[in-house]
């Protein structure tokens, strides 16, 4: 299931930013990117058809979570735009992610998040009235998507063995906060590097910043993607 291109952050506030980034990279270069709420509420559906136009594979990470009707409705909308993979929160429940697979039908990947990352243990106890461990929950969440047959989750690098263990091999792990050795960590917490995070197993790597922000995008790019492939 291991996926040999890392998804690419398309952190930009705008159409032309996105534009002018993917211009850098040669035609033949076929990225796979993540488009997020920012990108998508201010430019609109438009931004996935420009980069599946370009062929380009898209993470649309809008994760939804509402009532099953609403999130089916919603997952027919985006298989329609030709999304490779999107998300739902896994709290919105198990009827909820069955929804979700059946609106967006077989043809995209779906994936659900378990906990945010940057949910701390003392805040899901205080806030959610969850009273296990915070691995516990990711975990807990993680069965319930794999019972909903969905095809993974988003989840820190260092939760990756649990949530195979408890689900199986197959299972997808999309891991962000990936860094190459000696890139800056910026607001991420708890990073890894591409070679660790295969090592433990993720399929999917997701980076922004380490290319996006860099001085030669297309150079970052392939670095970190022969560090992720080695
Ligand atoms: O720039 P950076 O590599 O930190 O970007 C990581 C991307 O992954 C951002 O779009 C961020 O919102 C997203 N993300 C994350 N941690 C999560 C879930 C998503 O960093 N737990």
């Amino acid at each position: 299931m291991r996926e040999e291109r890392p998804i690419v952050a398309l952190d930009f506030p705008s159409f032309e930013d996105v534009k002018s980034f993917l211009s850098q990279f040669p035609k033949e270069e076929k990225l796979y990117v993540k488009i997020g709420m920012e990108l998508y509420y201010a430019v609109g559906p438009e931004i996935v058809r420009y980069v599946k136009s370009l062929g380009h594979s898209v993470f649309l990470d809008l994760k939804l979570h509402d009532i099953p009707n609403t999130v089916k409705s919603a997952m027919a909308v985006l298989a329609d735009l030709g999304v490779d993979m999107t998300n739902v929160h896994a709290a919105g429940g198990v009827e909820m992610m069955k929804a979700a697979r059946e609106g967006l039908g077989q043809g995209s990947k779906l994936i659900a998040v378990t906990q945010l990352t940057s949910t701390s243990e003392e805040q899901m106890k205080e806030d959610q009235n969850i009273q296990s461990s915070l691995v516990e929950s990711v975990v807990h969440y993680a069965k319930k998507a794999a019972e909903a047959e969905l095809d993974g989750v988003v989840c820190s690098a260092h939760e990756v063995e649990a949530i195979k263990t408890a689900t199986s091999e197959r299972f997808i792990c999309l891991t962000p906060g990936i860094r190459p050795a000696g890139s800056a960590a910026s607001d991420q917490k708890r990073v890894m590097t591409p070679a660790q995070a295969r090592q433990i197993g993720s399929d999917y790597i997701v980076v922004g910043r380490p290319i996006t922000q860099a001085e030669d995008p297309v150079e970052a790019y392939q670095t970190i993607r022969a560090e992720w492939n080695a």
